[in-house]
């Protein structure tokens, strides 16, 4: 019932030069990340760092949906509006992380299985009343010597089929995100072969589990050598071999594909987008939905302190500039 609903919510974050800004940090992440810095981890710190994004002027040219955390959907602005409603008046779609994290998977030491399927329609209901318009729920893949095994990708397939098909039943967008780690000392074609792997088991399970494509967004990771890979790749390699996968393995009805940083330098993030979109002969958009990169340079200019916030945000703003200019190469087949 909600599909033309989906459809229009999954074209809009994917509007021409926009993408989404991933603040969906769960508290023990923001910690480290304040902790890092020597910000103490308390929740008016956590507040105040989001609505500090939140407000940046402009952001709304480069941004068009902000993933926000069960925490941070319920937070007011200092002036009292909640945080979503700050989001909805500059014109920016918000969603919500819906994962409850990661655990061990129980016979396959190294691999891991998402979380939080259990009570998920239930919250996905509260969500959508609180004014979250689409969801996002992670699997972590890490590469080892015996990882991943195709039990755990087909396990973590499944729950992401299954959070989808939830999701859209809300009428929320899934943003399907599996993660294939760059930890680790594999070369950019182990890369590539666990990547199309886990990204075949996914469609598989998305199809059998009903999710309309066309309402549905995935949020790949580019394909890299691993971080301790003596043979690193460059910009135009990371960019065949990422679109080599991607076009053998998501249907042309997903409108569009927006990366994960995953720990990559921002300028790094940037230069390999960018390089996807100039090379880009595909049915999708191309798109970003950044974390790190995005607010790295922010969160150090802040650095806790209230009288650097305009500072902060102007960082904020740079890193959505440079990412809004790297989509705007792309070529896409049917509009040439
Ligand atoms: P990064 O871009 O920092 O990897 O974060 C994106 C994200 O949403 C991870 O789940």
């Amino acid at each position: 019932m909600f599909d033309l609903q989906l459809e229009s919510t999954a074209r809009a974050l994917i509007a021409p030069g926009k993408g989404i800004l991933a603040a969906d940090e769960s508290t023990s992440t923001i910690s480290k990340r304040f902790m890092n810095i020597g910000v103490e981890a308390n929740e008016e710190n956590r507040r105040a760092y989001r609505e500090l994004l939140f407000t940046t002027p402009g952001l709304h040219q480069f941004i068009s949906g902000i993933i926000l955390y069960d925490e941070s959907i319920r937070h007011l602005s200092s002036d009292g509006t909640p945080l979503v409603n700050v989001l909805k008046q500059q014109g920016i779609i918000p969603g919500i992380k819906v994962d409850k994290g990661t655990a061990d998977m129980a016979g396959f030491p190294g691999d891991k299985v998402t979380v939080g399927l259990d009570d998920l329609r239930e919250r996905l209901a509260e969500y959508r009343e609180l004014g979250a318009r689409f969801t996002k729920w992670r699997a972590v893949i890490a590469i080892g010597s015996d990882t991943p095994s195709d039990c755990c990708l087909r396990a973590n397939a499944h729950s992401l089929a299954r959070f989808a098909a939830l999701s859209q039943e809300a009428g929320l967008v899934p943003i399907v995100e599996p993660e294939v780690l760059m930890d680790g000392t594999h070369t950019i074609q182990r890369h590539a072969v666990i990547t199309q792997k886990a990204l075949r088991f996914v469609f598989e399970a998305l199809v059998e589990h009903r999710v309309r494509l066309e309402g549905m967004l995935l949020k790949p990771k580019m394909v890299l050598a691993g971080k301790e890979c003596p043979h690193q790749a460059d910009a135009a390699e990371v960019a065949d071999e990422t679109l080599r996968c991607m076009r053998r393995t998501v249907p042309a009805a997903v409108p569009g594909l927006v990366f994960l940083s995953g720990g990559q330098r921002d300028v790094d993030a940037t230069a390999h987008l960018k390089t996807m979109n100039q090379r880009h002969t595909a049915p999708w958009e191309l798109s970003f939905s950044f974390g790190r990169a995005l607010q790295d340079s922010a969160l150090k200019s802040w650095d806790g302190n209230s009288s650097n916030i305009t500072q902060a945000q102007r960082a904020l703003h740079d890193r959505a500039q440079c990412n809004s200019e790297a989509r705007s190469n792309s070529i896409q087949i049917g509009k040439q």
